[in-house]
């Protein structure tokens, strides 16, 4: 059965699946604190509906759902093949079933895909009119019935939007993220977007504890 989330010790055994110190207290640490897997979940936990994961970097969210135990077939999609084969390497690990990964990048092609769509802290590291074509390509994937579940900083004249901008940058210096951030998408592009999509949106904070400008973004169809 679907949990409302998952428990401090499936996290623990997610987090004993990474193949690096680094990474497994980067696991753990996300994992605990950060509140968009628990949000993905509360979203699409009660269907059964495949999700494609775009920008998964390790794979934890399919971790996470499986943790809480969402069966659904998850498909991560990242460009950065180190991530991939850590993604690959724990889901083998894990026991747990259902979870493919894909390497590529999304500024150029999607798999073929009908379900849940998922996109989590990815937009800033494209152009605004790649964003565009990637939340029109995303919004395409949604079945009936599904969702296309964003989170994203949002440009904003506002201190929590300075301090995004400055650790996605220690993100790009540290090496964690091959890329520095572009551009942050606004309010009235999602909305637009996603409604030309044929999609029904609504945009909610979702900044938690932490000092971030970020949003929860539900389109259904
Ligand atoms: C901040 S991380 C978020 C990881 C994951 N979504 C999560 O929340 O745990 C952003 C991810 O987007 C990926 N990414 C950035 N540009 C991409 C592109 N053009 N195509 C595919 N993935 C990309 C990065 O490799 C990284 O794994």
């Amino acid at each position: 059965m679907t949990q409302a989330e998952c428990s401090a010790e499936a996290i623990q055994r997610i987090a004993a699946l990474c193949t690096s110190r680094w990474h497994c207290n980067y696991t753990r640490i996300k994992l605990r604190t950060d509140p968009v897997y628990a949000a993905v979940l509360r979203e699409i936990g009660s269907t059964h509906l495949p999700l494609l994961d775009i920008g998964c970097g390790i794979g934890l969210l399919g971790l996470y759902l499986r943790g809480a135990g969402l069966d659904a077939t998850v498909t991560g999609f990242d460009y950065d093949t180190s991530k991939i084969e850590a993604a690959k390497l724990m889901s083998q690990h894990s026991g747990f079933s259902g979870l493919q990964y894909a390497a590529g990048d999304a500024r150029h092609e999607l798999p073929s895909f009908s379900g849940h769509v998922v996109i989590l802290d990815l937009l800033q590291f494209f152009t605004s009119s790649e964003q565009d074509m990637l939340l029109a390509a995303a919004a395409s994937r949604v079945a009936s019935g599904g969702k296309l579940i964003i989170r994203s900083g949002l440009r904003e004249a506002t201190w929590r939007h300075r301090v995004t901008v400055m650790g996605d940058w220690l993100a790009k210096m540290s090496a964690w993220m091959k890329a520095a951030p572009v551009c942050y998408p606004t309010r009235e592009q999602l909305e637009h977007v996603l409604s030309q999509s044929g999609l029904c949106v609504s945009i909610q904070p979702m900044w938690g504890r932490t000092p971030f400008n970020n949003y929860l973004i539900i389109a259904e169809r």
